[in-house]
């Protein structure tokens, strides 16, 4: 049997599963590692624990799913976005890897658009302003901040990009998580030697680029025994998380916008052409396909925000459902449906790690505001959810404001498992919201590029229309829409009114 294997190096876990050539789910895997936040809004992993969790999740799928070691044609990769692994000469990680929610570098990106010759200058090269998040911020805080690290440092590389070294020896990395670092010019598809100059950074600290189903190697012989596969096993270039889950849910073609609701929020659309937002609000990336883009608004804390509230003030609640067996999170979520829709004029604003779409601002804080005694925890949670989706609205407006066609809506990720919160899409974006048939995200939408890399499909596009299919609509209910038409004004004048306080608060704390 021909199987094909997607592996996702995540923030909270790796996870890992394989298919079949129809696409059919065979065994999946996931296995956790720890962030490290050394100081408030740093955010680190140690890539030596995605190694050791890629091993066992693909040791696992490959037992559950009883493969042979030769059944395993082709491995794909995605990742978080943006991570930086340095290493020296000797391919040891030279200090921790600093990751893509890390609001460090505010001094770095003022830097990089000044030696670029000026915010326009640098949207001109590489499609994006600066952003904390982005690589190429994070490769000069090393310089500015580490010097010894800096000069040890012989190679920078993307989370999955590490693990594709250590599988197949090879520095490779793609399109659509090389858009990410700062550094790719991405209507051309490949490395601004124009911005690295002017960076004063050598092409040789990067890897080769690839497009995004290409074969950028083999497994080693070490490798291939260690995870009961043969070296004949190719590994293809995969894709950046964002556009990994976006092939995923089949956003292969124009039209089609999906939602995911992880520990980021993402709003991702494709585009045949390069379009880019003078205002640099949303992104213009590189697609997964081969020759497309795609336009995405990501908020850092979606997922992350629900999480924050369940770790810190439901910790009752995750004992009890340990105890029962329930999902944390559906209690959760049928606690906040007891609140009506607009939770009763409270807003919860999720800027828990500062923020990047629309406002681009690490300084951004989250809060609640408009509590009254009258206000429950059900409230907070619903609030919560509200706000995120908010956020979400705020990009899709920017995002058919360029423009960009939005016919369909598909929602994916963690968060719209729920249908609560699905239906608070609909409502807030005013929209129906469909969902489809698998709800892998990333890892699945790297395997099918991995089918697509050994063959079996001659595109990704015909990939996506062999296996994926929407199964489940949810339309908008009209008296939440009207509520909510009423309270995004509010939500989005929030930020307005407080940006000037988050930066006196932020100062307080440097
Ligand atoms: C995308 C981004 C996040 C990470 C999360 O630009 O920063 O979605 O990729 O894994």
């Amino acid at each position: 049997m021909n199987a094909f294997l997607g592996i996702d190096i995540g923030t909270s876990g790796t996870k890992t599963l394989a298919i079949d050539p129809t696409g059919k789910i065979l065994a999946d895997s996931m296995k956790t590692y720890p962030c490290h936040v050394p100081k408030p809004l740093w955010s680190e992993q140690d890539p030596e624990d995605w190694w050791q969790a890629t091993i066992a999740s693909v040791r696992e799928v490959v037992d559950k799913a009883g493969l042979k070691p030769e059944d395993v044609k082709a491995i794909g990769l995605s990742g978080q976005m943006h991570g930086s692994v340095f290493l020296n000469k000797k391919n040891e990680v030279v200090r921790r890897a600093i990751l893509w929610n890390d609001q460090r570098t505010a001094a770095e990106c003022d830097e990089i658009e000044q030696r670029a010759g000026g915010r326009k200058k640098l949207i001109k090269m590489v499609a994006n302003p600066a952003m904390t998040g982005f690589t190429a911020p994070k490769i000069l805080w090393l310089r500015n901040n580490e010097p010894k690290n800096f000069d040890k440092t012989a190679k920078v590389l993307l989370p999955k990009d590490e693990i594709r070294r250590r599988l197949t020896g090879e520095f490779a990395t793609e399109v659509s998580d090389a858009s990410g670092m700062l550094l790719l010019d991405v209507a051309k598809r490949k490395w601004s030697k124009k911005l690295l100059e002017a960076l004063d950074l050598d092409i040789d600290l990067f890897a080769t680029v690839y497009e995004s189903e290409e074969v950028t190697g083999k497994l080693t012989a070490e490798v291939a025994e260690t995870l009961g596969l043969t070296t004949d096993c190719v590994v293809v270039g995969g894709a950046g998380d964002c556009a990994a889950g976006a092939v995923g849910n089949g956003i292969v073609n124009k039209g089609v916008l999906s939602t995911s609701i992880g520990t980021s929020g993402v709003m991702f659309v494709h585009s045949d052409d390069v379009k880019i937002d003078p205002k640099g609000r949303v992104h213009t990336f590189c697609h997964a396909v081969r020759g497309k883009w795609h336009m995405m608004g990501v908020n850092l804390s979606a997922g992350g925000s629900l999480q924050w509230f369940r770790n810190e003030l439901c910790k009752a609640d995750v004992d009890v459902a340990e105890k029962t067996g329930q999902e944390i999170y559906d209690i959760l979520t049928d606690e906040a449906s007891q609140a009506p829709a607009g939770s009763d004029g409270l807003f919860f604003l999720p800027y828990l790690s500062g923020e990047r779409t629309p406002h681009a601002d690490p300084d951004a804080r989250g809060c609640f505001v408009g509590l009254t005694l009258a206000h429950r925890r059900a409230h907070m949670l619903r609030a919560i959810m509200e706000g995120v989706t908010y956020s979400m609205r705020d990009s899709l407006e920017i995002i058919e404001d360029l423009g960009v066609p939005v016919k369909q809506i598909r929602a994916s990720g963690g968060g719209s498992r729920s249908p609560f919160w699905r239906q608070i899409q609909a409502d807030v974006f005013g929209r129906t919201v469909v969902t489809i048939n698998t709800e892998e995200g990333p890892a699945y939408g790297v395997a099918l590029l991995a089918a697509v890399g050994a063959g079996e499909y001659k595109n990704i596009q015909e990939a996506c229309a062999a296996t994926i299919r929407v199964e489940k609509e949810t339309t908008t209910d009209r008296k939440a829409k009207k509520r909510y038409d009423k309270a995004f004004p509010i939500y989005q004048q929030l930020y307005q009114s407080l940006k000037r306080d988050f930066k006196a608060i932020a100062a307080l704390e440097r």
